[in-house]
């Protein structure tokens, strides 16, 4: 892994062993993109790769010269309106009223390791030996506006992560009216856009279609990532599959209003971006001051989508993910909502926390309900006390009880960034909510959202969440965001200011967050908002596992979880066996296949499991014994997607131990059918030398497993238990 600089051609190459990322600077100072993809050899120059043409209805900046012009360049930083005409990476807009920026090449600077941004989420180095990072620093000559991009190439993840910093060196105070984090000009336009897309309770569905001229985005402006759509594309040829073909894909590691986008001209490049979203945003920079954008990932495969999910599942489990829970297996766990609702009282959470701990769970989790006046969800948000009618020993004493009589490590839900008006809370400062001057506030689910670009709310918060974990033994909790933002605007900051609340907000949250996880590191949080409302990268920095969605039904859960491996690895997404008839849409399935699809997430329970029958309690018994046995397996190995349930009948997926030794396959047939084929399920990332045995099927090659298929069912007639949402597991064991 290096960064080379070739002083002539002014060309960096940042590469590892297999991928390559060049720039060059242009003749007129901006920055050129030449190449990112497969590994190249280094050499002094490509600036071959540049066009420099005469073309009709062109703009060209130098008098005389009617052969470079910024619309047909590949850029790395590119600004509208001096000869280029799509969309910008940057946008300035100047007390004078003039966007015109020209941010020309200043300096360099290469260096081991990767920055941190302050108060951002970001992938990180442990030693610095791990990576390599560009660093360099453009400059607007008439404000004196600098950029300082930094491009950093890992040794190990074929990704390369981008940040910006804007400096205002100047006298006068400028407007950011647009800051991408990301811009990758493609030289052409021949592939499938993949965005991954939804709404509550069907979240990160892939949708394809071809790339088209023109403009075509994914963006939030809920002041949350959102259900809607995830901050991640990928970009693949149209003939790469899940195996083979070359991939990118697209992350923004941040959690508010986002975009990403792609430009397609009229000449068939393709402009990739990726940042804040530009609707609703600007940001008032003043002398002396600072802005840093949000980092984003484009990772690059060769091995199709499975390649690609690889790359990112490994980068963020490894190099985003922080703290003991990183590394440390996570508990299987018990969440009271689907159990209980706000129906509860001690007894009644003690009972089924007894019940769990005969079961093997490790984890019980006490959720909404808890605090303030809560009994129904329109009262109590934002009074972080504990109901002494319903706990009389508060959270300090059901933890104990938890712990010592129960033998379970205890977990609570917050919801930090809200309030209800029927609280103490409002009562004290209705004015700390988002709020537009002389305007009422939409409520969402009766609630209202609380002022976090405000450091004194958030401080008031820090301090109510603290004084309940300092007094209980807390090992878990369950962060929950629950409406969507309205009425953005903060009653702290002047006009010129409004445009960066939303930013503010997230920044706010983070802090929140930052404050929280430092000072009480040994508690895992999880991070839930509605269920998959804010399942990003971002959020992923501070806590390891996010609540995949709302939504328990296994089947739908096969697709929720096989849309959301695209980008985020198995041991991020929080997966619970409910009760049946499910919660969500009325839908029974076998108790076998709600735990062969919760496998392969984060797992746990969200039922209550004194109301199930023996043989019921017997099988979850042997469930969580399972579970403890393959989770370092499945949250470490290498994930497969092999049939995708939004294509087929049927789906399966497989995890892979890291030296292949050892593999766990799920098949889920969906609907029964009759008179069905003779079926072989094609698996994947085995050693074909290896001879694994699988339990109940019979020893078999590597390569016989790849190729020619396991046998899953067997010919209708002999198998008399099949009915609708069956599933299987298969483990597959070798002696090397
Ligand atoms: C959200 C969460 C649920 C649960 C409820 C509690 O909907 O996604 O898991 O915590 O809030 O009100």
């Amino acid at each position: 892994m290096a960064v080379y600089f070739h002083g002539e051609s002014r060309n960096f190459h940042l590469s590892n062993d297999r991928i390559s990322y060049i720039l060059t600077v242009l003749r007129n100072g901006h920055l050129g993109h030449l190449y990112f993809g497969k590994k190249l050899p280094d050499r002094e120059s490509y600036n071959y790769l540049l066009e420099e043409a005469l073309r009709p209805m062109t703009s060209n900046p130098y008098e005389g010269d009617r052969k470079f012009s910024l619309e047909h360049c590949l850029q790395e930083f590119p600004v509208y309106g001096s000869s280029d005409y799509r969309e910008p990476a940057v946008e300035i807009r100047e007390g004078n009223g003039s966007r015109i920026t020209d941010p020309r090449f200043d300096s360099y600077r290469i260096y081991s390791g990767k920055p941190r941004l302050e108060g951002l989420p970001t992938t990180y180095t442990e030693c610095p030996g791990e990576a390599e990072t560009l660093e360099i620093t453009l400059r607007d000559s008439v404000t004196n506006v600098c950029f300082i991009l930094s491009f950093t190439v890992f040794m190990d993840y074929d990704a390369v992560a981008r940040s910006c910093k804007i400096c205002n060196n100047g006298t006068e105070p400028v407007h950011i009216e647009r800051i991408m984090s990301f811009t990758l000009d493609l030289d052409d336009n021949y592939y499938d856009w993949i965005q991954f897309s939804g709404a509550w309770a069907r979240e990160r569905f892939p949708e394809k279609h071809r790339l088209h001229t023109g403009i075509q985005s994914i963006t939030s402006a809920r002041g949350h990532s959102g259900h809607m759509h995830n901050p991640f594309l990928i970009l693949k040829r149209p003939s790469a599959d899940e195996y083979q073909g070359e991939v990118f894909g697209f992350s923004l590691i941040y959690s508010g209003n986002f975009i990403i986008q792609a430009e397609v001209d009229t000449y068939g490049t393709s402009r990739i971006q990726m940042g804040i979203n530009p609707f609703q945003f600007s940001w008032f920079l003043k002398p002396g001051e600072t802005f840093t954008a949000p980092e984003g990932i484009a990772a690059y495969s060769s091995k199709g989508m499975n390649g690609l999910s690889g790359i990112f599942h490994q980068l963020y489990r490894e190099r985003l993910i922080r703290g003991i829970w990183r590394d440390k297996e996570r508990p299987v766990l018990i969440n009271n909502w689907e159990a209980t609702y706000f129906d509860f009282d001690e007894e009644r959470l003690i009972d089924i926390a007894k019940k769990a701990h005969s079961a093997g769970i490790e984890l019980f989790v006490l959720d909404d309900g808890w605090f303030g006046c809560r009994r129904d969800d329109t009262q109590g948000l934002g009074d972080w006390t504990p109901n002494k009618n319903i706990l009389p020993d508060g959270i300090a004493g059901l933890s104990r009880r938890i712990e010592e009589e129960c033998g379970m490590k205890f977990g609570l839900w917050f919801e930090p960034e809200m309030v209800n008006k029927k609280s103490v809370l409002y009562e004290t400062h209705p004015d700390w909510i988002l709020q537009a001057p002389y305007r009422k506030s939409c409520h969402g689910r009766h609630q209202y959202v609380l002022d976090f670009s405000r450091k004194d709310v958030v401080d008031y918060i820090y301090s109510s969440m603290a004084a309940v974990i300092k007094e209980s033994r807390i090992s878990y909790i369950k962060w929950d965001m629950n409406r969507s933002i309205t009425e953005c605007y903060s009653k702290v900051y002047p006009p010129e200011q409004q445009g960066e609340i939303f930013h503010r907000y997230i920044l706010g949250v983070y802090d929140l967050y930052d404050r929280l996880t430092t000072e009480f590191p040994h508690i895992l949080f999880e991070s839930c908002a509605s269920g998959g409302g804010r399942f990003d990268p971002g959020m992923m920095f501070y806590a390891p596992q996010g609540w995949t969605s709302d939504d328990t039904d296994a089947v739908e859960r096969l697709k929720i979880q096989y849309g959301t491996s695209y980008c985020y690895p198995l041991n991020s997404m929080g997966a619970h066996v409910s009760i049946i008839p499910n919660h969500q849409l009325n839908r029974s399935t076998p108790l076998s296949t709600r735990f062969n699809t919760a496998l392969f997430g984060v797992f746990g329970y969200e039922m209550d499991l004194t109301r199930l029958s023996d043989r019921e309690f017997m099988e979850i018994k042997s469930q969580v014994e399972f579970v403890k046995e393959y989770r370092t397996l499945i949250h470490s190995g290498t994930f497969y997607r092999l049939l995708s349930p939004f294509e087929n009948n049927e789906a399966a997926w497989m995890v892979v131990s890291h030296d292949k030794t050892e593999a766990i396959t799920g098949y889920y047939k969906i609907l029964n059918d009759v008179n069905a084929g003779f079926k072989r399920l094609k698996l994947a990332g085995l050693d074909e030398s290896f001879q694994y045995t699988i339990e109940g099927k019979g020893i078999f090659s590597g390569a016989e497993l790849m190729s020619a298929g396991l046998v899953i069912n067997n010919p209708p007639e002999q198998d008399k238990t099949a009915s609708d949402f069956r599933s299987e597991i298969f483990l597959l064991k070798s002696q090397k």
